[in-house]
């Protein structure tokens, strides 16, 4: 299956993932560039308000979304739900995208409207949704359910 790895990531636990995962299925991967900076003291700030402020912009991405069977989308857990840019790359590229799977990175909460959220903006149900704790990112311990992940997606 012809597949591609997005991701959006503002401290690398979801890169590191994507990652991975793309190195694992042998697939194409590429990241979303939110428009807004979320790092620094402001960028950091701006990020924990987005419940509030949304909306952003993204980079439009270089690959051909249309091109691919499946396309596996990857987002940081923001307050629940999934990142402004993450739901920005969905309603951009939603004509393109035939099948799509989810995968998020959270601290301790399951990404409880993620799922949700998904299917709202990108107008289809993730064929299958995996959560990943930052944690078992930084310790490694991901690897067996990430494996697991790259089996059942395809
Ligand atoms: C604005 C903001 C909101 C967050 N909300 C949640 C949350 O609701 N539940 C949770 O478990 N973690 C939450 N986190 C933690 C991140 O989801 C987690 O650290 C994630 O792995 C970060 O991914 P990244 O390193 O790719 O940016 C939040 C982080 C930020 C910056």
């Amino acid at each position: 299956m012809n597949a591609l790895v997005v991701y959006f990531t503002r401290t690398g636990n979801t890169k590191a993932l994507a990652e991975a995962l793309a190195k694992e299925m042998d697939c194409d991967i590429e990241e979303i560039v939110d428009n807004k900076k979320r790092t620094g003291v402001i960028g950091s700030a701006g990020a924990y308000l987005a419940p509030i402020n949304k909306k952003t912009t993204i980079k439009k991405v270089k690959a051909k979304v249309s091109d691919y069977d499946l396309v596996i989308i990857g987002t940081p857990v923001w307050w629940y739900t999934n990142s402004p840019a993450t739901n920005e790359f969905m309603k951009m590229y939603k004509g393109k995208i035939k099948k799509a799977a989810l995968f998020y990175t959270c601290d301790v909460d399951k990404g409880v409207n993620s799922e949700r959220d998904f299917k709202k903006d990108l107008g289809k149900k993730a064929t299958i949704t995996y959560g990943f704790t930052s944690g078992a990112i930084k310790n490694g311990s991901f690897k067996k359910k990430m494996k697991k992940f790259a089996k059942e997606v395809q």
